[in-house]
């Protein structure tokens, strides 16, 4: 009983004192929820939650229009499951460059902040032991604790759509990563994670990623590939998810975002100025159709992630960018998610995996 109030309390305070904004130019989750009677800050969380709606899904209000998917229940469930996804591809690891002990991180278009959170407390051990246990082994030094406890991490996102309640090594800031950044000190993890399509300018972002890092430091890009393949030309008996993919390739091109052009993504970071740039290509499956059990698992939740994904990435792409109808998108969707019911197209996306270093 005892320790657990020690636990409410040490949370609470740690909590209170993360509400510092950072980046001035930016606003501090925690000032959101704490500032609300200063009439300034209203207004700004006014415009910030001033959603926008298009085909019934809400989209981001601050920097209107900067990106093209939803960030309803909807779509923050998606995030979440691809999170679990991205874990079982990842045999549980969350990230892949070598970083050690980082002290300062930087999550970039971090939306529910679920890999922000889960790197600020991220566990080796102990991982079933009721929580006060552990802060209580961890108040007498006796555990190994989490690996990157001692780290911050700091998420960014255009949309408000991370938990309050977080670990106090996490705190979140609305903002947009493709401006100028203002951040006082220099990061020792940069990570940005399911990016394709919000990135206007990939090798401006990778020089301004590079001068917020310390020597030594990592910057990290794990992204899909929008695009599906099969190394038997059994793709060829889903044609109307090609033809979704090549419509929104084709809309997100026009919109100024790409999401097929993760290929020349290391080269750019070679340009910016990175040392040791590793691009890993793992193949995952969108449906169970593999015999292996762990792809068979990712191909699994990957068909339950498909029913949200496909109507998440044609909506606005396909109605206000190539002008469709919602009946059209409706139908096409339809069609997609029919295919991804057929076992024998072997399909497969592309997870690319890039990290690359700031020389000491
Ligand atoms: C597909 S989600 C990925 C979220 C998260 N990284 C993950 O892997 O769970 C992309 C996120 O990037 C955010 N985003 C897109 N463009 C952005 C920008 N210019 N600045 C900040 N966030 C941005 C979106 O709001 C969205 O939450």
């Amino acid at each position: 009983m005892c320790i657990t109030m020690i636990a409410i309390l040490l949370i609470i305070t740690r909590n209170l004192s993360s509400c510092s904004a950072l980046n001035p130019h930016s606003i501090s989750r925690c000032a959101l929820s704490s500032l609300e009677s200063e009439s300034y800050r209203t207004s700004i969380k006014s415009s910030v939650l001033n959603y926008k709606y298009e085909n019934g899904r809400r989209y981001h209000a601050y920097r209107e229009g900067e990106y093209a998917l939803p960030n309803d229940e909807e779509e923050q469930g998606r995030m979440d499951l691809l999170h679990h996804i991205y874990s079982l591809i990842l045999d549980g690891e969350i990230h892949i460059a070598p970083i050690k002990n980082p002290q300062r991180v930087l999550d970039i278009g971090t939306g529910t902040g679920i890999w922000a959170v889960d790197f600020a407390e991220y566990e080796t051990d102990f991982q079933i032991v009721p929580s006060c246990i552990v802060l209580f082994f961890r108040m007498l030094n006796l555990s190994s604790a989490s690996q990157y406890q001692s780290s911050e991490v700091i998420g960014n996102d255009l949309s408000p759509i991370q938990p309050k309640w977080v670990p106090p090594n996490c705190q979140f800031e609305i903002d947009d990563f493709e401006s100028e950044w203002s951040y006082a000190h220099h990061f020792d993890y940069i990570h940005g994670r399911e990016l394709a399509g919000s990135i206007h300018d990939f090798p401006r972002l990778c020089k301004q990623a590079f001068a917020h890092l310390r020597p030594g430091g990592f910057y990290e890009i794990q992204s899909f590939t929008i695009d599906i393949f099969s190394d038997d030309g059994s793709v060829g008996k889903a044609p109307y998810t090609k033809q979704a993919v090549s419509l929104v390739q084709e809309a997100s091109a026009k919109f100024g975002k790409p999401m097929d052009n993760l290929d020349t993504w290391p080269a750019a970071m070679k340009e910016a100025g990175y040392t040791d740039v590793v691009c890993k290509i793992v193949k995952a499956p969108p449906s169970p159709w593999a015999k292996d059990p762990k792809q068979k698992e990712i191909g699994r939740f990957f068909k339950a992630h498909q029913v949200h994904s496909v109507p998440a990435y044609t909506n606005v792409l396909l109605s206000k960018v190539l002008g469709w109808s919602k009946t059209e998108i409706d139908i096409l969707n339809m069609h997609v998610l029919r295919e991804s019911k057929n076992l024998e197209v072997h399909q497969y996306g592309k997870l690319y995996l890039i990290y690359g270093r700031k020389p000491l």
